[in-house]
C-alpha cells in the first residue's frame, strides 16, 4: 500500500528514527560518491502554490541525485488556476508520474490529493504544518548534539505551521517542547489538547521567553508573519518584540544550547544578525539536511529502500 507524508502525526517513532538514520547514511553516501540510484526511472511532480527556495531546490536536487526526474508545476501553468478539482488532478497525475510533492495553503488540499491519488503525496508546507522541515531538523539536532535523548526544544515566536510539526514530533518521540509565543499567537488549542492527550512528550506553553529557554538544548524560531499573513506584518512586529532571539535572550539559556531557524530569516525581527551569523546558529547545516532527509524520504516512499533499511 502506498504511504504519504502529510504530517509527522502519521508517523511512528520507529519510522521517524528510521528516516533520520537513513538520511545520515545517505549524507555519507553522497559525500563518498556512492549514493544508490534508487529513483532511476521515477518522475516526481512538485506542485508549488507558494514560493520556495530550500524546499523546491532540495527536493529537485534529491530527485536528480537519486537518478529520478523532477517536474516543477505551479498554479499559473496548470489548471489549478482555473479551479480544476484536486481530486481530478490526483487521478490524472497518477497516470503519468510516481509521486507528488505539494506546497499549498490548506492542509485539507494535501489530504484530498492523497486520498484520490494512488501515488505517494508529500506535504512540502501547508498553513498547518511543515513535516519535512522538522524531520530534517531532527537530523541536524542529532548531528550537533549526538543524540535525541533527554531533549528540550524551545520554540520562540509564532505558533505557526513549523511549531505544529514540532508538537507532533515531541509527542511521537517523547521529548520536551516549550512554546514561548506572544498572547494570541499560540498554536491552536486543538493542537495543545491533542498533545496533552498523548502518552509521550511534554508540550508546555511558557509565555516568558527567558523562562522558556532556561533548560533549552535547542532554541528555534521562524518568521513572525508566515506566507499568506504578510498583511499582518506590522501588528505582529509590535506584538512579537519580546520574542526576538538576541544575545540578551541567549544569556538566559544554557551555554550549550544551539539556535535553529528554518529560513528564510528576517534579521532584526525574529533573530538578530549577530546571533544568526554566530557559531551557535548552524542554520546552513540545517538547510543542507533538508536534502539528505528528503532523499531518505523519497527512497522510502518510491525508491528501493525502507526507513532504517
Ligand atoms: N525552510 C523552507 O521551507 O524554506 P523555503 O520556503 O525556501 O522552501
Ligand atoms: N512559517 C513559514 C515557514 C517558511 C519555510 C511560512 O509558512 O511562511
Amino acid at each position: 500500500m502506498k504511504r504519504d507524508l502529510l504530517s509527522i502525526r502519521d508517523l511512528s517513532a520507529q519510522e521517524i528514527l528510521g528516516l533520520i538514520a537513513k538520511a545520515e547514511k545517505m549524507k555519507s553516501e553522497l559525500a563518498a560518491g556512492v549514493l544508490p540510484m534508487s529513483l532511476e526511472g521515477k518522475i516526481v511532480g512538485l506542485v508549488f502554490l507558494k514560493p520556495s527556495t530550500r524546499t523546491r531546490v532540495s527536493f529537485e536536487a534529491a530527485i536528480y541525485r537519486l537518478g529520478g526526474q523532477p517536474m516543477f508545476l505551479t498554479a499559473k501553468d496548470t489548471q489549478i488556476s482555473r479551479q480544476e478539482p484536486l481530486a481530478d488532478m490526483a487521478r490524472v497525475l497518477e497516470r503519468y508520474i510516481d509521486a507528488i510533492v505539494m506546497r499549498t495553503f490548506a492542509q485539507s488540499d494535501v489530504e484530498e490529493l492523497a486520498r484520490f491519488a494512488s501515488i505517494p503525496v508529500i506535504n512540502a508546507l501547508t498553513d498547518h504544518s511543515h513535516p519535512c522541515q522538522v524531520l530534517a531538523d531532527l537530523v541536524t539536532i542529532r548531528e550537533k548534539r549526538g543524540s535525541l535523548d533527554n531533549l528540550t526544544v524551545v520554540w520562540v515566536g509564532d505558533g505557526n505551521n513549523v511549531a505544529n510539526s514540532w508538537i507532533y514530533a515531541a509527542a511521537r518521540l517523547g521529548f520536551s517542547l516549550n512554546l514561548a509565543c506572544p498572547p494570541g499567537y499560540e498554536p491552536n488549542h486543538d493542537m495543545l489538547d491533542w498533545a496533552a492527550g498523548q502518552a509521550k512528550g511534554k508540550v508546555e506553553l511558557i509565555s516568558d521567553p527567558k523562562q522558556a529557554v532556561a533548560e533549552a538544548d535547542v532554541i528555534y524560531t521562524d518568521v513572525w508573519a508566515s506566507m499568506g499573513r504578510e498583511r499582518e506584518a506590522g501588528e505582529r512586529i509590535e506584538a512579537f518584540q519580546r520574542y526576538q532571539i538576541n544575545s540578551q535572550l541567549l544569556a538566559s539559556a544554557p551555554p550549550h544550547a544551539i539556535v535553529l531557524h528554518c529560513l528564510p530569516a528576517h534579521r532584526g525581527e525574529e533573530i538578530t544578525d549577530e546571533v544568526i551569523e554566530s557559531p551557535r546558529a548552524p542554520v546552513f547545516d540545517q538547510a543542507e539536511n533538508r536534502l539528505h532527509l528528503q532523499m531518505a524520504l523519497l527512497d522510502w516512499l518510491i525508491g528501493s529502500g525502507r526507513p532504517g533499511a
